[in-house]
């Protein structure tokens, strides 16, 4: 059994599917062939992602598949893939909610975004006042509760939680090599 673990918040790359022990997304079906090619089973664990590489270091899992991007200081601790997918920094809004235009206009407001990501960094860079979650899915609901005032997702992610939440909408994006 190859023993992998994701943070399922991230659709289309991972997400929960039709109860807690279903896994679906991109990610999740290149899991799958992986296994099958090399003949294994593959079991799926859902947890929170700044556990990702401890649980990896501690000899937990196997292996982490979780839309994780590949930096210099995880690289110290960890071995990567080749990069399969390039992604861009999204800031999402409320929507409509104008005094939010551009990355400038977030230097004193509440942004936003997952604990251990590169959008950590990203948002400590932006703004005096980030605030960060473990899961994304709780950012949003601070976002619709008005707790927070945008926030620092991927692009394609963004764009997939914007799709499900029609009050939301992606108002700047940014090359993560800028
Ligand atoms: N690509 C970003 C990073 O590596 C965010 C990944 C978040 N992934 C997730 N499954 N929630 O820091």
């Amino acid at each position: 059994v190859l023993k992998v673990a994701t943070s399922a918040d991230f659709a289309p790359f991972e997400f929960q599917g039709e109860n807690d022990t279903d896994y679906q997304g991109f990610d999740m079906d290149l899991i799958r062939a992986i296994g099958k090619e090399m003949g294994t089973k593959v079991e799926i664990n859902n947890i929170s992602f700044d556990g990702l590489i401890p649980a990896l270091k501690n000899n937990e899992i196997d292996a982490i598949i979780a839309g994780m991007s590949v930096t210099e200081e995880r690289k110290a601790a960890v071995d990567f893939s080749d990069e399969y997918y390039i992604s861009k920094f999204a800031y999402v809004r409320l929507k409509g909610d104008t005094s939010l235009n551009s990355i400038d206009d977030m230097k004193d407001k509440r942004l936003g975004a997952q604990l251990g990501t590169i959008q950590e960094q990203e948002a400590k860079k932006i703004s005096e006042k980030t605030v960060v979650n473990e899961a994304i899915t709780s950012l949003i609901l601070e976002l619709k509760n008005k707790n927070l005032d945008a926030l620092v997702l991927e692009d394609v992610v963004a764009s997939a939680y914007v799709s499900e939440n029609p009050e939301l909408e992606i108002f700047a994006t940014k090359d993560m090599t800028d």
